[in-house]
């Protein structure tokens, strides 16, 4: 049930591509399970652009830090050339560092035997993400990857106060710094701090390549992974390879005040406008919103009406190999979330 009568302010970013499809969709599963909102709804990303002359509007900023709380659909950045990233400049702007990322097969889709259920920590400020780049004489371009102790240790923090709050056992941490011995050799001395006033729970590392063989082939071995930014974006994807896609997996962008709530997916130029987009990982971030703001039991009444809805294999988005659309999928989970009132 909800909190009754509670209204919550929550900022809205629909995005670009399938983003206004997956959050609309999003909204209409978070309204069936009770909960009220009110929705601030702004702009950013490429519609931006063409509305404001900016790709990040003022407004959306202040919103967000009004508000606290947001949920985001993806934003379109141009490949190697045009204007920076704006979910790279939202995370830095608000200091959202953590990017936190559920990976599950709970929802029976998977193409593996063992159950996975791992959440990823991925750092959300720095790396080679700063966006430090120069052509340093003609053809040779140089990128900084930055690495400080501060960003490390947090990361690492947010991984292991995670870990211990939901019982969890171990956490690995991820780098390549036989390779990068200054910046990952940084990152690894800052998270052995952090890990060893965490004795309860089994601390690992692990080299990024071994890292994306393992979780390929033992995936079950994982727990919770703490990695920087670079690499916890490309394994993160590789982990939702690895349970149906990037169509339901989740993610969140943490900071100490600000929270936003997205999947790990981009805007999908190639479907979007089609209406097949598949809305879980929007819903199933939106759920991880639900219980940030203190509405777990309408998240679990949405999680188990999605668990019963999968189930039957029926009204699943072609990326899931079903042949239904964006709408009919959310009136199926929505019928199964009226069944568990
Ligand atoms: P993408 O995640 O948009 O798409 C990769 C593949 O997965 C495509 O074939 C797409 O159709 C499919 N896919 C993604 N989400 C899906 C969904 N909900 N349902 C069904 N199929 C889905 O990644 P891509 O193509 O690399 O990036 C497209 C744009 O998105 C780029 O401009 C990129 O910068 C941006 N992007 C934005 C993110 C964000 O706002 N957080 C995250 C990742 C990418």
């Amino acid at each position: 049930m909800a909190q009754k009568d509670k209204v919550h302010k929550i900022t809205l970013i629909p995005g670009d591509g399938i983003g206004p499809e997956v959050t609309s969709a999003a909204r209409k599963v978070l309204a069936a399970s009770g909960v009220i909102i009110d929705w601030e709804i702004v702009d950013a990303g490429a519609g931006a652009l063409q509305k404001y002359g900016t790709t990040l509007p003022d407004e959306t900023v202040e919103s967000i830090k009004k508000n606290k709380v947001a949920l985001k659909g993806p934003l379109t950045t141009p490949i190697g050339e045009g204007f920076k990233s704006v979910n790279v400049q939202l995370r830095k702007t608000l200091d959202l560092y953590a990017n936190i990322r559920p990976v599950r097969s709970a929802l029976g889709i998977t193409f593996q035997h063992k159950p996975i259920d791992m959440v990823i920590f991925r750092e959300n400020t720095e790396d080679l993400y700063a966006g430090l780049e120069y052509e340093i004489a003609p053809g040779v371009a140089q990128s900084l990857k930055i690495i400080t102790e501060k960003a490390s240790t947090r990361i690492a923090r947010a991984a292991f106060e995670w870990a211990t709050q939901n019982k969890r056992k171990m956490v690995h941490a991820v780098h390549k710094a036989n390779i990068m011995k200054k910046s990952d050799g940084l990152f690894l001395e800052s998270v052995r701090k952090v890990a060893a006033e965490y004795p309860q729970i089994t601390y690992k590392e692990i080299i990024v390549d071994n890292c994306a063989m393992q979780m390929v082939m033992r995936p079950e071995q994982f727990d919770v992974v703490v990695l920087g930014n670079l690499y916890g974006d490309i394994i993160s994807d590789l982990a939702a390879g690895l349970v149906g896609g990037l169509g339901v997996v989740p993610g969140a962008n943490i900071g100490d005040e600000i929270a936003i709530f997205e999947s790990v997916h981009g805007s999908a130029p190639d479907i979007a406008g089609k209406g097949v987009a598949n809305p879980i990982a929007t819903i199933l971030s939106a759920n991880i919103m639900l219980r940030h703001i203190g509405e777990g039991k309408a998240a679990d009444k949405i999680q188990a009406a999605l668990v019963l809805f999968l189930a039957e294999k029926k009204h699943l988005t072609p990326d899931l190999g079903g042949h239904s659309t964006t709408d009919e999928l959310v009136d199926g989970l929505i019928e199964k979330i009226k069944m568990l009132r």
